[in-house]
């Protein structure tokens, strides 16, 4: 018999401890922990110790090109690294409502080999339902709707699945933990029986998992460890695109993205994103600058958008919406210092078209003329692209996979694209496209608002 004990675990990291603790020593975040029933595990016998093995050079060891399970939806196998590895198990994290349900359930009817859909948060009629809607119609496409985890083995057994998914983690339970669904003991070992189960049969599992509102998959961090891929499905409530992203993949970069749009009849992939980000006005408006950023191997054409309003108040506020809060202070004071432009007194709110979310600096340039487009009310022209870093001298520094960009700018028929000055040195081809170098932001606009 396993004794069982009480336990605080940091939702966070996983971190175990015996009482509760207001900030975790492992991670640093605070009020993270939770109270847990954990199982007391016997000593490790020295019986299970094998000593018959012995360790090959990296050389011996046989490879067997894995084949990988292909969701025939071209968005998602570049996210994965080019498809499902079998036997490998990923985690698909998003808030409640994104459309993870939908994608998973998409993925599963497109793919071709047999996939069993475990769902705990719907009837079985709800999904057909939910099939009906998404006009899914796929003899491979099995649903088992159970929250016990060890009920859904046997079926596993039975079936024969390449994939198996399950919608959600969250209402997961073994019947040997006496912890509610939910909590982390649950998650962590209901994902640790699959995985187990999955390295034996060599079949795939994507575990679905809401994220809390701080923003970590909830259960959580600690699934992040133990599984092969963590993607996470996210977007604006109120935008209809969605953005799959990987933010771990044992099996493939993780700087790609997939771009998807919810409509009616559920998700579409985005095949051309830059059309999309690009927002749909024609004239020139101020606060408008476009910029050319690469995700993973994918250059998009970006919208950037800025308000400048003066403030009646002392604090000015600052509002950025997918780009960092504190790039944009800065970005703020080297505008102010080295262009010398007046925005201590004013309101700047900042936006990237499309409710994406931006972290890359090479769309630095591209937000400072549009904050100064904004506050002298004075529109960039709109076949004018705007690539670049910008440093605290408040020079334009260069950017990586220039040529990329500069292609998807005259693919888009832009007829001038303002580039860094070393970046400008290196080109090697030709364009049709006029291509200006830049050395300062001070220079850059002077040539846009040329005064
Ligand atoms: P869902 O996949 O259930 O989200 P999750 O599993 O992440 O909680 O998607 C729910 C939302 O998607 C819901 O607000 C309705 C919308 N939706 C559509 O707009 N079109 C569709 O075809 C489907 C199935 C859902
Ligand atoms: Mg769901």
């Amino acid at each position: 018999m396993s004794k069982t004990r009480i336990k605080y675990i940091c939702s966070n990291c996983g971190y175990e401890s015996l009482r509760w603790l207001g900030k975790c020593p492992e991670c640093d975040s605070w009020n993270t922990f939770t109270e847990e029933l954990v199982e007391v595990k016997k000593e490790r016998s020295a019986a299970k110790i094998n000593r018959s093995i012995s360790a090959f050079t990296i050389n011996e060891i046989p490879v067997d090109e894995e084949e990988r399970i292909k969701t025939n939806i071209n968005e998602f196998d570049r996210v994965l690294g080019g498809g499902i590895i079998p036997g490998s198990v990923i985690l698909l994290g998003g808030d409640p409502g994104i459309g993870k349900s939908t994608l998973a359930m998409q993925a599963a009817s497109k793919i071709n080999a047999k996939v069993l859909y475990v769902t705990g948060e719907e009837s079985a009629k709800q999904v057909k339902i939910r099939a009906a809607r998404l006009k899914i119609n796929s003899a491979n496409f099995y649903v088992l709707a159970e929250t016990n985890i060890e009920s859904v083995l046997p079926v596993i057994n039975e079936i024969h699945p390449s994939l198996v998914i399950i919608d959600s983690i969250q209402t997961m339970e073994r019947n040997d933990l006496d912890n509610s669904p939910g909590t982390i003991t649950q998650i962590r070992e209901c994902t640790s029986l699959l995985m187990e189960e999955a390295k034996k049969q060599q079949f795939s599992v994507m575990v679905i998992g809401h994220v809390t509102k701080e923003g970590i998959i909830a259960g959580p961090k600690v699934l992040e460890h133990m599984v092969d891929t963590v993607i996470q499905f996210e977007g604006e409530t109120n935008h209809s695109y969605r953005i799959l992203r990987a933010q771990k993949n044992r099996f493939g970069s993780t700087n790609e993205i997939g771009i998807f749009e919810m409509h009616e009849d559920g998700l579409s992939e985005v095949k051309n994103p830059s059309e999309v980000f690009l927002s749909s006005h024609g004239s020139p408006i101020s606060g408008s600058a476009i910029t050319s950023t690469v995700e993973g191997t994918r250059p998009i054409l970006l919208e950037v958008q800025a308000l400048v309003t003066p403030s009646h108040f002392g604090n000015p506020q600052r509002v950025a919406t997918g780009f960092d809060y504190r790039r944009l202070s800065i970005l703020l004071a080297v505008l102010e210092k080295r262009a010398k432009l007046r925005l201590s007194a004013s309101n700047v709110f900042l936006n990237m078209a499309g409710g994406v979310r931006i972290f890359e600096p090479a769309i630095d340039l591209a937000v400072c003329c549009s904050i100064a487009s904004s506050l002298q009310d004075q529109a960039i022209d709109t076949s004018t692209v705007l690539i670049g870093e910008i440093g605290l001298g408040g020079e334009v520094r260069s950017v990586s996979f220039i040529e990329k960009r500069i292609q998807e700018a005259e693919k888009l028929c832009f007829r001038r694209i303002i580039i860094p000055k070393n970046n400008f040195k290196e080109l090697k081809k030709n364009s049709s496209i006029e291509i200006i170098s830049a050395e300062t932001l001070a220079d850059t606009l002077h040539i846009i608002f040329q005064n």
